[in-house]
């Protein structure tokens, strides 16, 4: 029977912490300290610290009474950088519209071409790596393939090679650069050099959306036949580049971590069937978005407490998702874990501002557990470091390397590299499974 350590689950506690340790140990210690203070506690100079998973929801429900472009919000730090339009700096009818209009946009058709188009290769890449017994740097390959995304959405050449493609992350990257907890406004320097990256990457959207090419698949295109102006292109670009990508390339590696040091890899490849799950527990444990961040437009009473009108409220997604209350022993990665309805995908946020990208970022993160799955042997980890200055926490190596191949395995394999295949993982159909999410999600939408 595979079975997870109670020692493999501290390895597992202890590398996140050192994950959040290693750039964000104020925050790390605010958070954890303020945990067991109630729902809501007010901090001055930083505001309302949201801890419980159903007040939380119903503040990003909430639209009227808590919005994301109010003074001091993320929304203003992004219009500073990115103009109008960027989807997170907008509210009411005007956000209400434009989602409407963006509500296909990650299709299962679309999702399907993102699979052929770009997921494939870096995925045959990886297993063709780690089969041959290199040591694969999964943070490296996760940039790689964010950047290969980055050029798809843009309508750039898609086999632009790894050079390009690390390049274009690492503008993504820059563009989010962290700003301290009680930052409300960025000063000039940093405008200007925000802003100078996401110009590089507006101008390779501008060729594509001049181009109007009708038979290309990117971004760019689907929002150009939407109808969408070049300037709403530019906003809903900006945070599909930005939060799109920067999540799903920080989330892997950490998932892939607590697979292998709970020991719980074991399982998904002996029931592969777990694939969704082991993603949702994955998003719950490593919780990307940490903190949600909203202004009080009007003074509301939730739960007892009285939020006041002009103050900030960060919602701790970090300490939603481990409330003992809704995730028992929270502590605990179980990949088999049943997360109750009202709080599951809360890491995508809830309401209006539900995540646009959640679709893809199954597709995403399972695309590589895929590849983990049908392997001949576990992968290990070698090597880890921690990455400092990173608007969301998470490694900056996680090398792994194929474990001992089990004998009566290796006997089977005609080909290795076409493991997946040979081993029906593909029967495995996420990205109907996701679609069915959001449908139920979008039926939720702006419903508040
Ligand atoms: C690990 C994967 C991801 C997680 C955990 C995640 C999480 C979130 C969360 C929590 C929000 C709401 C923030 C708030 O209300 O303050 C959000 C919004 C958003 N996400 Fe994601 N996201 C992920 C991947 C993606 C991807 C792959 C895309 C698209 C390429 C994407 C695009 C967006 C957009 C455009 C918004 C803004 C929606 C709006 O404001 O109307 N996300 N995401």
């Amino acid at each position: 029977m595979i079975q997870t350590t109670d020692h493999g689950q501290a390895r597992a506690v202890w590398h996140e912490l050192l994950v959040y340790a290693a750039d964000h140990l104020p925050a790390l210690l605010l958070v954890e300290a303020v945990r067991n203070f109630g729902a809501v506690v007010w901090v001055p100079g930083v505001g309302y610290l949201v801890n419980d998973p159903e007040l939380g929801k119903a503040i990003l429900e909430d639209s009227e009474g808590f919005t994301k472009t109010g003074p001091g919000s993320m929304g203003s730090m992004i219009t500073q950088v990115v103009g109008e339009n960027a989807l997170m700096n907008m509210e009411g009818p005007a956000h209400q519209a434009m989602t409407a209009r963006l509500h296909d946009l990650f299709s299962a058709a679309y999702l399907d071409v993102v699979s052929g188009q770009v997921l494939a290769e870096p995925a045959a890449r990886l297993r063709r790596e780690l089969i041959e017994g290199r040591d694969v740097d999964l943070v490296s390959f996760m940039h790689r393939l964010s950047g290969k995304m980055i050029c798809h959405m843009l309508g750039l050449t898609i086999d632009a090679g790894d050079e390009t493609y690390e390049r274009l992350w690492s503008i993504g990257s820059s563009l989010t650069a962290p700003v301290g907890l009680t930052t409300t406004r960025l000063d000039d320097a940093d405008v200007a050099s925000r802003r100078a990256h996401f110009d590089e990457l507006m101008d390779h959207a501008r060729v594509s959306f001049e181009r109007n090419d009708p038979g290309s698949d990117s971004i760019i295109q689907r929002l150009h036949d939407l109808g969408l102006s070049f300037d709403e292109v530019k906003g809903v670009t900006a945070a599909l580049l930005t939060v799109g990508t920067q999540t799903v390339s920080a989330t892997v590696p950490r998932a892939v971590a607590l697979l292998v040091d709970t020991g719980q890899l074991a399982l998904l490849r002996a029931r592969p069937e777990l694939r969704a799950s082991a993603i949702d527990e994955a998003l719950r444990y490593v919780v990307p978005a940490p903190i949600m961040l909203r202004s009080v437009e009007k003074t509301r009473v939730l739960g007892g407490h009285e939020l006041k009108a002009g103050r900030r409220v960060l919602i701790l997604a970090y300490n939603l998702m481990k409330h003992p209350g809704w995730f028992p022993k929270p502590r605990r990665f179980d990949i088999t874990r049943r997360h109750h309805r009202k709080v599951k995908y809360l890491w995508f946020g809830a309401g209006s501002h539900f995540c646009l990208g959640f679709n893809l970022a199954y597709r995403e993160i399972g695309s590589v557990l895929e590849v983990l799955e049908t392997l001949p042997a576990e992968v290990r980890v070698v090597s880890r470091g921690y990455a400092r200055n990173v608007l969301i926490p998470t490694y900056s190596r996680l090398v792994v390397r194929l474990g001992p191949v089990a004998k009566q395995k290796h006997a089977d394999d005609g080909d290795p590299a076409q493991l997946g295949e040979q081993h029906g993982a593909r029967e495995i159909d996420l990205g109907a499974e996701a679609h069915g999410r959001k449908r139920q999600v979008g039926d939720g939408r702006g419903a508040s």
